[in-house]
């Protein structure tokens, strides 16, 4: 029988994460988990109730009371907060400014990877974000990160903003990807880089289809 591993997928915004994560999940049959997702739903509440971003006090006993739940459907994957639907709130270019902020606070971090960690508990997930394979899963049986140069992850995220009914100037959007980059990789509680054990994948030449094909390539050697 094939073994329910877990796959952990870090990298920067904009490598490919989400997108080569589901294809990768549902060949497998595994279940796929945004963490990206999870510190936006945070993020976009904070925002709605007012409270101040730098305010890691508040946010964790805020967080502690929220239910924020990952749901898959036709249409992708659905982000419950509170039991209301906040898909595509969570993607707003306010909520995207400000996600890294709320992401540098280590309580926060605390109840979301204890999260993370009981959905992936069973095995059969592959979950993307930062700190997966440094943190989250560290016994993760596949661990991969994916980056891509900054020029092609804007030019990725301008297309997907324009799929999305978003305007967005590349210029800023690159601007905005390294300035997230530099917060994601400079901050104090779990850093984003790539762990000892992960895979190095460059998707800036790779269509979304070959990159999947690698990592699926290399799932199936772990699930021998
Ligand atoms: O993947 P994304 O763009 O949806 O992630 C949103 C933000 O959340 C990103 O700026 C970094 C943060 N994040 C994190 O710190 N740790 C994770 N495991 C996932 C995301």
């Amino acid at each position: 029988m094939k073994k329910n591993i877990q796959i952990a997928i870090d990298g920067p915004a904009g490598a490919g994460k989400s997108t080569i994560a589901k294809i990768v999940a549902e060949a497998l049959g595994f279940t796929y988990i945004d963490t990206g997702a999870m510190y936006r739903a945070v993020t976009y509440k904070a925002m709605q109730q007012n409270i101040h971003l730098d305010d890691e006090a508040k946010l964790a006993e805020m967080l502690a009371a929220s239910t924020i739940e990952l749901k898959p459907s036709s249409q992708g994957q659905l982000v419950f907060l509170d039991a209301q639907n906040v898909t595509e709130e969570i993607r707003s270019n306010e909520v995207t400014s400000s996600v890294s902020q709320v992401a540098a606070h280590a309580r926060v971090r605390e109840l979301l990877v204890a999260q993370q960690q009981n959905l992936a508990a069973n095995g059969g997930v592959v979950m993307d974000g930062r700190d997966i394979a440094t943190h989250v899963l560290k016994n993760a049986e596949l661990k991969i990160f994916m980056s891509a140069t900054v020029e092609e992850r804007a030019r990725r995220r301008f297309i997907d903003n324009q799929k999305r009914g978003i305007d967005s100037s590349l210029e800023k959007l690159q601007e905005e990807i390294a300035l997230r980059d530099k917060k994601d990789s400079e901050r104090e509680a779990s850093p984003l880089i790539q762990a000892e054990d992960a895979v190095f994948l460059d998707t800036t030449a790779l269509s979304i289809d070959d990159a999947a094909q690698a990592i699926l390539k290399l799932a199936e050697e772990k699930m021998l």
